[in-house]
C-alpha cells in the first residue's frame, strides 16, 4: 500500500448515532493505516450529486444507511447480485473512474457472525425461522438460503411484506402468521428476530420459546441492549445464542479491505471499541 492517504466514510439522513466512524477507526488506528472515516449527513435531495463529488474528492467508497440504501442502486454503474436480490446496498465502492460498485454486506456479515460465535451451527442444518420482514429481513432470508437452509419460516406483522419477500426469494420462504409461531418452535435449527421489537426503549417482543430445542441457535439482529429479552430468555433454556453488534462489526470488514487495502479482524478489541463509542 502506498502512504497515500485514503478517505471513506458513511451516508445516511441523521447520521450522528452511526457507530460506523467509531468501528473503521479503530481498524485504521490499529493498523497504523493513513486515512479517514468520516459520518457524511446527506439529504435524499442531494444523494445523486454528492455520488459523483465524492469519488473526485478522493473518496474510496461508502457505507450507506438509512434512509438512502434502497434509493442508492439506481445511480449505481454496477450492483454485485447480493445487492440486487436484497434490493439494497450498504458498501459502495468507486473505481479509479469514478465508476460506482453497489453491495451489499449485511448478508455475509449475518453468517459470518453466527459461524464465528456459534461454530457447531450451519445454516443447512434445518429450517429457520424468521422474524420481519423488512430490510434486514431481506439480507438474512437470502443469506441464509444462500447458505443451504432448507427452509425459512417467515413471520411478519403485515403478512403482505413477508408474501413480497416470498416471491423474491423464491419457494423455500414459506410465510406464516404469528399464531403459528409455537408450532414452528420445536422444528427450528435457527430463530431470528429482525423486527425492531425488544429494542430499548421500545416495545418488547413477547413469544414463549419453551418449546424450542436446546440446540437451537437464537439469533437478534437488535444490538441495543445486547442480552434481548429473546436472547435472554433463549439463554435460561440453554439455547446457543449470538447477539447482534457482531452482525454491525463483520458487515463493515469486506468495505474496510476494499478501500484500505487490508483484511481487518473483528474480535473483542474492536467489539470493545464500539461499545464505548
Ligand atoms: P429494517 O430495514 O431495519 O428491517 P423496516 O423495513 O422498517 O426496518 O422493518 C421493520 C420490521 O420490524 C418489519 O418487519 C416490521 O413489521 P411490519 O412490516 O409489519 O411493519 C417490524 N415491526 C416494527 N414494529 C413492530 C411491532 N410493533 N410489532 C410487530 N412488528 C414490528
Amino acid at each position: 500500500m502506498s502512504t497515500e492517504i485514503r478517505l471513506a466514510g458513511v451516508i445516511g439522513d441523521p447520521i450522528a448515532h452511526s457507530k460506523s466512524p467509531a468501528l473503521h477507526g479503530h481498524w485504521l488506528a490499529r493498523y497504523g493505516i493513513p486515512g479517514h472515516y468520516v459520518p457524511l449527513k446527506i439529504a435524499r435531495k442531494d444523494l445523486k450529486k454528492t455520488l459523483r463529488a465524492l469519488p473526485r474528492m478522493g473518496f474510496s467508497g461508502v457505507n450507506v444507511t438509512i434512509p438512502h440504501k434502497e434509493h442508492v442502486l439506481s445511480f449505481a454503474d454496477s450492483v454485485t447480485d447480493r445487492a440486487a436480490l436484497i434490493g439494497a446496498a450498504n458498501t459502495l465502492t468507486f473505481s479509479a473512474n469514478g465508476q460506482l460498485q453497489a453491495d451489499n454486506t449485511d448478508g455475509v456479515g449475518f453468517l459470518a457472525n453466527l459461524y464465528q460465535n456459534a461454530p457447531d451451527w450451519r445454516a443447512d442444518a434445518g429450517p429457520a425461522l424468521v422474524l420481519g420482514a423488512g430490510g434486514a429481513s431481506r439480507a438474512v432470508v437470502s443469506a441464509l438460503l444462500g447458505d443451504g437452509a432448507p427452509q425459512v419460516f417467515l413471520v411478519n406483522r403485515t403478512r403482505v411484506r413477508g408474501e413480497t419477500l416470498r416471491e423474491k426469494l423464491g419457494a423455500r420462504v414459506k410465510v406464516m402468521d404469528w399464531a403459528h409461531i409455537p408450532d414452528l418452535l420445536p422444528d427450528i435449527s435457527c430463530l431470528v428476530n429482525t423486527t425492531s421489537l425488544g429494542m430499548e426503549g421500545g416495545q418488547p417482543l413477547q413469544i414463549d420459546l419453551s418449546d424450542l430445542r436446546p440446540t437451537t441457535l437464537v439469533t437478534d439482529i437488535v444490538y441495543t441492549p445486547l442480552q434481548t429479552g429473546l436472547l435472554q430468555q433463549a439463554a435460561e433454556l440453554g439455547c446457543p445464542t449470538v447477539d447482534g453488534l457482531g452482525m454491525l462489526l463483520h458487515q463493515a470488514a469486506p468495505g474496510f479491505e476494499r478501500w484500505f487495502g487490508r483484511k481487518p479482524d473483528v474480535d473483542g478489541d474492536l467489539r470493545q471499541a464500539v461499545l464505548s463509542a
